[in-house]
């Protein structure tokens, strides 16, 4: 560990805590014995003086030891947040498609928050607390063995329902942690689905289910505070049987004058202020059980590997050919691409069409690594896709999909994604994706903030400045999954003119339902099933191709 400097200043504190409460309770005797009983005045000056020691050497304690220990947890918790972002964006495009956004949330900031009130209050009272009693007990043993010896049997005892209660605990912490994340999930679906309820007036629908898993996270909370509230009485009890026993003990020998008044009062003292710790010791441990089942779950976070995972060799060039042989593959036990093989090379066009569901989004899956291939070999020049490092192969890809995704930042940042900003390069890439035209409209031009949802953008408008990005990148290979659906005949055309310019230096790849988009492409691919059941141009497929027939009467 990094912190052995603020870990050794925090035991430090500890121990200064420790030694003044057990000091606090050896003053009495004195101030007992000889300043009321024997009615010594050098003492009456005195034992002011070192009570305000005590207490300053405790309370400085407490200072350093909070400080440090909260230093250490805080930034425990901010590495491991760090820790887990990253590796979560390294999962694979089918862990985000499985777990719901909200869970994760949920994940990064609910369940790190408990952990982190582990390191921060948990440990460091326990240690504490832990400390204080050792001190006290042995204070107690030497003040006076035989007393102890009835005190330290009677406590044990209560080791027996407080561990029955800590098991209680944990099955409500895990209960309570899972039914929490539940609700985050559902409050994330029902702002990323506000249109649809609004729309439909569900509101009331969509609030009585919330309400139903907010109320079982209520439930569980409060199940939790019931088992921890029960561990005071039980602690008060025991503790008063112990303490009765002790006055009546103590007292008999006070009374046959086998002990001092003082030594008594200083003994019955220490005993008093170690049932505090006692309690409190015992009720960490419940809480500890909280954040026993939210590491759990971190580390099954952490744990995940990911499928697809990174080559080493080095894409050094443009990508100059992309071989598919017989690629199969499956969505779980779904086959969604059903043995295909082809050759593309630089300057080729090619387009994808078929029914919905034909596995065309799931062939250009494969090329970005989104899934890896079940069976078969693709490659780019002559290299397994999967030997290729991730990094290097996507510099040569841009991908746009329907679905656009804005950062939360300037249109020059967006566009720019991942590189450095060249600004003339950014109102070159504008232009040619027809997307200068609305962004020259703003008053701070391509400093404009977009929002991250792109609420501020048409669809059409968002499409341009996703095109715009890919143009940006200078890809050698560029995929366009219904990349200008959203776009009126005209922009598409204008954009479809642009694109001929780099068309034959690259390799397109065009997804598109409208089939007036890819008429000139130099092949085109019919999908089926998962198969390439035609793949010919537009005039040949017209003529030979059935399917491809009755998508051009659609
Ligand atoms: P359109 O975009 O509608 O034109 O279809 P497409 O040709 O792009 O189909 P796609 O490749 O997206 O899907 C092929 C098949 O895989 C369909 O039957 C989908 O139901 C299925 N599919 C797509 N994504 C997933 C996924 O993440 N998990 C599972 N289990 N199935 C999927
Ligand atoms: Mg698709």
């Amino acid at each position: 560990m990094d912190y052995k400097r603020e870990f050794i200043f925090a035991i430090v504190g500890m121990l200064a805590v420790a030694i003044g409460t057990a000091g606090t309770a050896q003053i009495i005797k004195p101030t007992l014995d000889n300043v009321f009983v024997a009615k010594d005045a050098t003492m009456l000056s005195i034992i002011p003086f070192f009570l305000i020691v005590i207490f300053s050497i405790k309370g400085v304690g407490q200072y350093i030891q909070t400080y440090y220990m909260s230093y250490i947890g805080l930034d425990v918790v901010r590495k491991l947040r760090d820790d887990l972002v990253t590796h979560l964006t390294y999962q694979d495009i089918a862990f985000f498609n499985n777990m719901h956004s909200g869970e994760i949330l949920s994940r990064i900031t609910n369940d790190i928050t408990r952990i982190q009130n582990v390191v921060t209050t948990i440990i460091p009272n326990f240690i504490r607390e832990s400390l204080t009693i050792v001190a006290l007990t042995i204070y107690v043993i030497y003040e006076s063995p035989k007393l102890a010896l009835y005190f330290l049997v009677i406590m044990p005892l209560a080791i027996l329902p407080l561990s029955r209660l800590a098991k209680k605990m944990k099955k409500y912490s895990k209960l309570s942690q899972e039914s929490t994340s539940t609700m985050i999930s559902r409050l994330g679906e029902i702002f990323s689905n506000i249109e649809v309820i609004k729309s439909n007036s569900t509101q009331t629908i969509e609030s009585n289910k919330f309400s139903q898993e907010n109320y079982s996270v209520f439930k569980y909370l409060i199940k939790q505070v019931k088992v921890n509230a029960l561990t005071t009485p039980i602690m008060e009890i025991l503790g008063s049987i112990a303490i009765g026993v002790v006055i009546y003990i103590g007292g008999t020998e006070v009374i046959e004058d086998r002990m001092s008044v003082g030594s008594f009062f200083s003994f019955s003292a220490a005993l008093f202020m170690l049932y505090n710790p006692i309690k409190r010791v015992s009720k960490l441990y419940n809480k500890a059980q909280d954040a026993v089942i939210a590491n759990y779950r971190m580390h099954q976070l952490l744990n995940m590997k990911p499928k697809v995972v990174s080559g080493d060799i080095v894409l050094n060039n443009r990508i100059e050919r992309v071989v598919f042989r017989n690629v199969y593959l499956n969505y779980e036990d779904k086959r969604v691409i059903d043995g295909v093989s082809i050759d593309i090379k630089r300057g080729d066009s090619i387009a994808l069409v078929g029914d919905s569901g034909a596995g065309k989004t799931s062939f250009v899956n494969l090329l970005v690594r989104f899934y890896d291939a079940d069976m078969g070999v693709i490659s780019i020049n002559g290299v397994n896709i999967k030997e290729l490092t991730l990094s290097s192969l996507h510099k040569e890809i841009a991908f746009v999909t329907q679905r656009v995704h804005i950062f939360n930042d300037t249109v020059a940042n967006n566009i720019a994604y991942g590189q450095e900003v060249d600004r003339k390069r950014v109102v070159e890439a504008l232009k040619k994706a027809y997307a200068l035209e609305f962004i020259e409209k703003y008053e701070n031009g391509i400093d404009t903030i977009l929002n991250e949802s792109g609420n501020n953008l048409s669809g059409g408008q968002r499409q341009r400045i996703a095109l715009a990005r890919a143009l940006y990148k200078n890809p050698s290979l560029l995929i366009l999954d219904e990349a200008t659906s959203a776009l009126d005949n005209k922009s598409e055309l204008l954009i479809q003119r642009a694109l001929e310019s780099i068309r034959d230096k690259i390799i397109t790849v065009t997804v598109a339902h409208r089939l007036s988009t890819i008429e000139d492409a130099d092949r085109i691919l019919v999908f089926k099933n998962g198969k390439i059941i035609c793949s010919d141009t537009h005039q040949n497929l017209l003529n030979s191709c059935n399917e491809y027939r009755k998508l051009a009467k659609l």
